[in-house]
């Protein structure tokens, strides 16, 4: 790889684009190991972020995860999203997943193909955590596998997100 003066890397003309894929995780996700760990696990948001960037890394990916609390943070997130040129999304809205039809809106309007990730296995816990506005758009959903299921979606998007031109 080229490298420029300032010793930034330059991509060579033919060389792809790389691709890009964005992790995204909803309210409360940033307590990781120490939230409910009988339910979540024991990895922080810090681990299960620095095993996705080296997965990414290792597959020639670019990376980014981005936590927020608040539903304008993640909806924000997704606008930009689009303009980055994301070309996938692995998102664990966590408690949005069960009321938000303005972060649905959001992964709609951008069209960026995103798998649904849960920690948990929703279906058997309390009857709220059933119903999700995100699952009938998503290219697929995994709950119940724990931190791993983020490294599924993941290698999904590698083995599947076509390269770009
Ligand atoms: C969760 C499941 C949601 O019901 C819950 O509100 C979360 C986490 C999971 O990863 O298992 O915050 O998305």
């Amino acid at each position: 790889m080229k490298t420029t003066s300032k010793g930034g890397k330059v991509r060579p003309p033919s060389a792809p684009a790389p691709r890009k894929v964005l992790v995204l995780h909803g309210p409360n996700l940033n307590l990781l190991g120490t939230r409910e760990p009988q339910i979540y696990g024991g990895d922080t948001l810090k681990d299960i972020s620095g095993r996705l960037a080296a997965q990414a890394a290792a597959a020639g990916i670019e990376l980014d995860s981005f936590q927020s609390n608040s539903e304008s943070g993640l909806i924000e997130r997704i606008h930009e999203a689009r303009h980055e040129g994301v070309d996938f999304i692995v998102i664990n809205p966590a408690a949005f997943t069960h009321t938000s039809v303005a972060l649905r809106d959001a992964l709609a309007a951008v069209r960026i193909p995103f798998i649904e990730v849960h920690l948990s296995n929703v279906h058997a816990r309390e009857p709220f955590r059933r119903h999700s506005y995100f699952s009938d758009l998503a290219v697929g959903t995994i709950c119940g596998l724990g931190s791993l299921g983020y490294e599924y979606a993941l290698a999904h998007a590698i083995a599947y997100v076509p390269t770009k031109k």
